[in-house]
């Protein structure tokens, strides 16, 4: 069974050897806290993940943040992240969503449902009649995902695709 689980303090033990394993950064998904420590993750990463998905002291410039793992039964294979709503470097930046699927896992349709349950939780979430997305021009898999889940490309510069995806249900998103 695949299902999306937020960040939470029960699941810790996995979630950290997940985190701790992702790489650093991989096609602009980064990962501050890889290599992380047991005691580290426990007393720092967590507690900062959670304030971001609170929206608590956050930052100056930055947006709430949700952490979401995608569960395949009891195993951690993914992990995928909505920025609440856009600011302006958000806009014409990363967006609204990233995502990450462990390297055994790739290519066998996950990250394409993974968007898809994650997109169900942005509805709940994101205000914005769209939800904004970015892809490097050299990762086709990820323009895939983003095109499985009805995204469409909006735009381009030297080195990305911008894609959009409605957000159903918001503002007559109904279909
Ligand atoms: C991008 C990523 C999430 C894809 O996850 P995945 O589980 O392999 O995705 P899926 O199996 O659902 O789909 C992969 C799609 O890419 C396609 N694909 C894979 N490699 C490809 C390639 N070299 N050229 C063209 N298409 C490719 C597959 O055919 C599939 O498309 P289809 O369903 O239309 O056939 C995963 O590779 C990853 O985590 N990469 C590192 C982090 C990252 O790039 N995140 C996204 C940042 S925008």
């Amino acid at each position: 069974m695949l299902y999306l689980k937020k960040l939470n303090a029960e699941d810790m033990e996995k979630e950290w050897q997940f985190v701790r394993d992702m790489p650093e950064d991989e096609n602009g998904l980064t990962n501050s806290f890889h290599g992380i420590s047991r005691d580290d993750f426990e007393h720092r990463a967590f507690p900062a993940m959670m304030k971001f998905m609170e929206g608590k002291n956050l930052p100056e410039g930055y947006v709430p943040e949700t952490f979401l793992f995608l569960w395949k039964d009891d195993e951690i294979i993914g992990q995928f992240r909505i920025r609440h709503y856009l600011c302006e470097s958000l806009r014409t930046g990363a967006g609204h969503i990233g995502y990450f699927i462990a390297k055994p896992f790739r290519g066998k349709g996950y990250g394409t449902e993974g968007l898809r349950l994650t997109l169900e939780e942005a509805h709940r979430i994101v205000p914005e009649e769209e939800i904004y997305l970015r892809v490097n021009l050299d990762n086709p898999a990820s323009l895939h995902v983003m095109l499985n889940n009805g995204g469409r490309i909006v735009g381009q510069d030297e080195s990305h695709y911008f894609v959009r995806i409605p957000n159903q249900g918001r503002a007559g998103n109904t279909d």
